[in-house]
């Protein structure tokens, strides 16, 4: 399964789906709105194949007689933060140009057989949004000899004393920072949490990296930035518009890496864990039992758990 945003079957389909079923598995793809919910008299469990709900309009379900709508978090943390890290050392390293050169033939022409990058050891790496992705990530930071730094909405002060990382506001992350990680989870708050305004506050010197939510960052402010040079260079598994266009402006650069969007947690074991837990959440509600992970807890109290099957 590819669990990008652009896979999902026609909505026909699904509302076929929501029509007649007691269950449904979804996944990233498949926006499952207000419009959608409200033909769902039988449904009693959406079970998303992801760890984001963002995609399913929770409160709808939640009002639609308590719909339980259960998610995948935890299984794909360390995928995430090993990608976030690979992502951040291949900025640092200029790994992607570098083979990019290599194969074009353009590294002594171009670059008279120089690429020099930035130290990762011994820079600070400032991470917005303390979940457990970004503790995950803190983590390898740390093994690598960073300096930790973080905002989060809520200060983790147990976090910070076991591995060693100091809070900061958002304002003094993106000021202090070599390298900022964005692994905060997609709310109305954070979309465009790093406007213009934000990304002026980061070094000329510095990366943006982002493994959460494509809305999080503002796309126009950021290629603004990297075409007047705010920033060094941006890496992105994830978009405002997936999947994104070849021809985007953001391809343009050279200081851009980019992945298919959302590969974070796509490694053959964490997807299939994934598979597990999503099916698990679905299997349990229709026995009665608790999910392993529920995202609208107060369904409890509407609906509560009774066997179907
Ligand atoms: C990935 O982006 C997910 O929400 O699982």
């Amino acid at each position: 399964m590819w669990g990008g945003r652009q896979a999902s079957p026609p909505r026909e389909v699904w509302i076929d789906v929501f029509k007649n079923c007691t269950g449904a598995i979804v996944t990233l793809g498949d926006i499952i709105d207000r419009s959608l919910i409200n033909e769902a008299d039988k449904l009693f469990i959406i079970s998303t194949y992801s760890v984001g709900v963002d995609h399913i309009d929770v409160k709808a379900a939640t009002e639609k007689g308590g719909i339980y709508v259960t998610h995948t978090p935890e299984v794909l943390v360390e995928a995430v933060a090993d990608l976030a890290m690979g992502l951040l050392i291949a900025l640092a390293r200029k790994i992607v140009l570098g083979d990019k050169l290599i194969r074009e033939g353009g590294i002594y022409d171009k670059w008279g057989g120089w690429l020099l990058g930035s130290e990762v050891h011994g820079a600070t790496l400032g991470i917005i949004g303390l979940g457990n992705i970004g503790t995950a990530l803190a983590r390898r930071a740390k093994a690598f000899d960073m300096k930790v730094i973080y905002w989060s909405r809520t200060r983790k002060p147990h976090i910070e004393f076991a591995l060693g990382i100091e809070y900061r506001p958002l304002e003094s992350v993106l000021t202090e920072s070599d390298f900022v990680v964005i692994t905060v989870a997609a709310t109305p708050e954070t979309r465009h949490l790093i406007n213009e305004e934000r990304l002026r506050l980061m070094k000329k010197t510095a990366y943006l990296i982002n493994v959460a939510r494509g809305d999080i960052v503002d796309t126009n402010a950021l290629v603004k930035a990297l075409k007047e040079g705010w920033i060094a260079g941006a890496a992105l598994d994830v978009y405002e518009e997936e999947p994104l266009p070849s021809t985007h402006e953001l391809t343009k650069f050279d200081n851009v890496v980019l992945t298919p969007p959302h590969i974070g947690s796509a490694t053959y074991e964490t997807r299939e864990r994934m598979a597990e837990v999503a099916v698990r959440n679905l299997i349990n509600v229709l026995m009665g039992k608790r999910p392993l992970y529920l995202a609208n807890p107060e369904v409890l109290s509407i609906r509560p758990l009774q066997a179907l099957i």
